[in-house]
Parts: structure tokens; sequence; C-alpha cells
């Protein structure tokens, strides 16, 4: 038995914040950052609503395509860096949201990698035989932790999310295969939030100091990016006798166009089998790979069978990449 995605959906606010909207905020052009990101809009969620709002959409929508009612979920997992607030965690306000009645939940905090560690965690759950319906929701309300003053940052990030059910297959065949996921913790000063928690907690000082959005050094986690997925990539596809051409879409953390083009460049995959969607929403973090997935689910371009690749870098550094076959009709 294996752990296979049943259902896949997103929700994404309707709000659009254009770089012509940007350009009114800060000292940058739309030819600046389409250049260098790849990015020409993003999604930005209502001021008076959290994260939950967007994956209890997202949650709500796994149950109507599996045609389940919200009691046969065993466990939410809400990956996310920007919940409604540090406790309850948004997995709890989503169980009461959507009535799952018969489940339990936590929040799992990584940032980028966030979705692709929960789902890998939700797989564990359902190969021990222990549950059969885990959702995982990666959600992110971006626009809550970044300065619009600052234009090195708030080009880059947008709000949505993205969820999966997981359930056990009825055969060892498709499902999700395996991972290769790294953490290294010497990277923790290039990006970060550093106000709000223990450490820093909310002051006059630290708002002054502008500590409670996110904050990063580009550079060096562009370079980080590239090398961490085209090595966990490259590993898994060699551990598994995969060759570039038993891959049907690479799907990769949607921060920066450039990001994704010369990984995918390095690890010699063709265009058509590189999904991309970060011109229409920025960086989503969690939420990014299965808004992604959903996108191209809905678009019908995935078929049993179908080998795919997750892969996602961020703060920590924590990233990797996992190896899975489609396994819907
Ligand atoms: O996966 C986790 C999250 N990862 C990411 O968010 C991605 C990480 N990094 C990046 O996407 C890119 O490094 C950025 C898009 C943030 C920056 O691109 P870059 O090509 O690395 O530019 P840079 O930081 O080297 O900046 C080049 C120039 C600088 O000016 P000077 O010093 O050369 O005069 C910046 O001040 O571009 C300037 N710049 C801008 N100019 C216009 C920085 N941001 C902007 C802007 N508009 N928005």
């Amino acid at each position: 038995m294996r752990a296979i995605i049943s259902a896949v959906s997103h929700f994404a606010p309707e709000e659009k914040l254009t770089n012509a909207d940007l350009v009114k905020l800060v000292d940058t052009s739309d030819e600046w950052i389409v250049s260098r990101t790849g990015i020409k809009e993003r999604v930005i969620l209502d001021k008076d609503k959290g994260t939950s709002y967007m994956a209890a959409k997202a949650a709500r929508s796994l149950l109507e395509q599996r045609k389940i009612g919200p009691d046969e979920i065993d466990l939410i997992i809400v990956a996310t860096v920007t919940p409604d607030m540090f406790f309850p965690s948004t997995a709890s306000i989503v169980q009461h949201e959507i009535n799952a009645t018969n489940c339990w939940g936590y929040d799992l905090l990584v940032g980028c990698a966030g979705f692709i560690f929960a789902f890998i965690t939700a797989k564990q759950f359902i190969e021990t035989g222990q549950y059969k319906k885990v959702m995982v929701i990666g959600s992110d309300k971006m626009s809550s932790i970044t300065n619009y003053k600052d234009r090195n940052t708030c080009i880059l990030f947008g709000d949505a999310a993205g969820a999966v059910l997981l359930e056990p297959s009825d055969d060892n065949g498709p499902g999700i295969m395996d991972y290769i996921f790294k953490t290294d913790g010497s990277g923790k000063n290039y990006l970060q939030m550093p106000g709000g928690g223990s450490l820093c907690p909310a002051s006059p000082e630290s708002i002054a100091k502008g500590l409670h959005y996110l904050q990063q050094d580009g550079k060096v986690v562009f370079k980080k990016a590239i090398l961490g997925m085209v090595d966990t990539t490259r590993k898994i596809m060699e551990k598994n006798g995969l060759s570039n051409e038993d891959i049907k879409f690479y799907i990769p953390h949607q921060a920066n166009l450039r990001i994704i083009e010369s990984a995918a460049k390095k690890l010699g995959l063709k265009k058509e089998q590189v999904v991309i969607n970060i011109e229409k929403y920025g960086n989503t973090t969690a939420a990014t790979i299965p808004m992604a997935l959903s996108e191209i689910y809905q678009a019908g371009l995935l078929n049993k069978g179908d080998n795919i690749i997750f892969s996602a870098f961020g703060t920590g550094f924590s990233w990797g990449s996992i190896f899975l076959t489609w396994a819907m009709e």
C-alpha cells in the first residue's frame, strides 16, 4: 500500500497587486520586476481575513471534489509561516470551520519547503495504516508580513492556499514514491522574520525597526535555492533510476522565474516538463506547489502513471525533492 493524492485544490483571492501598483509604492519598474523575477502580478487577501480563510476554502474544495463529508477526515496538517495567530493552530481553526468532527490537526512552520515537509509527514500516517484520509494544506498570507516600503522583498510575495487529500492505495503501484530532504540552520539569518517570537517579542522598538516583516538576503537565497533544488532532484532521480524522459512534470517552488529556469537548465529538463505559474501569483510560500499541481490537474494535464517531482527551497535553510507517480485516473 502507498499514500496517494486523491484530491487536489487551491484558493487564490481575487484582489490583484500588479507591478503597476507596486511602482506607486516603491522605486521600481514593471521591466525590472518581470526581468529579474518573472512576476507580473500577485493576489492579495482582504486585510480582515487570515490564512485560515484561504486554507478552509481549499479544504472545502477537496471535500467537494472527493464527494466526502468533513467527518471522514482523520487529520489536518497546515503548513504556514503566517498562521492566523501563534496559537491556537491554524489547523484548529480550519477543523472548526469545515466541521471536521472526527479529526485532529496541527501546523507545520517551515516556510517555502513547508508543504513538501507536511506532505511527507502525512504520507507516514497513511502508510503506517494509522489513517485513511489526511488533508495537507499549504496556506500563506504573505502580505501580512511584507514591508511594502522595501523594494527588495515586496515585489516577490502573494497570498494563496493549495491543498491535497492523501489516502491509501489498494496496491504498491503509483503514489508517493520517495523523498530527500535537508535542513541547514547555518542559513538561518538569510531569510527570516526576526520579531514576534520569544527571542524578540513585539515592542515599540521592534515595530519601529521593522522586525515583524520578512527580511532576506536575496542574492544568497537565490544561489542556495538553485544548488539545493538541483542537488536533491538529481539525487532522487538517480536513487530511483529515473532519466529526464521519465519525468512528466517538475513542479518547483515558485520564488523567482530565474531560479526555476536555472535549476531546470542544470537538470536538462525541457520547458514543457516544468510547471510555472509565478507570473500570476508571485511567491505564495507554502501554497506554491499544491497550487501549481491543482492548476495542471484542473487543466486535465495529469494522467495515471505520470512521474512528478516536487522541489522546494526556503528559510532555515530547508529544502528537498519528492518523487511521486500520479495515481488518479
Ligand atoms: O525560496 C525562498 C524565497 N526566495 C526568494 O524570494 C528568492 C531570492 N532572491 C531573488 O529572487 C532575487 O535575489 C531578487 C529578486 C530578490 C533580487 O534580484 P537580483 O538579481 O539578485 O538583484 P540584486 O539584489 O543583485 O539587486 C540588483 C540591483 C540593486 O541595485 P544596485 O545595488 O546594483 O544599484 C538593487 O538595489 O537592483 C536593485 N533592486 C531593485 N531595482 C528595482 C532591488 N530590488 C529592486 C526593485 N526594483 N524592486
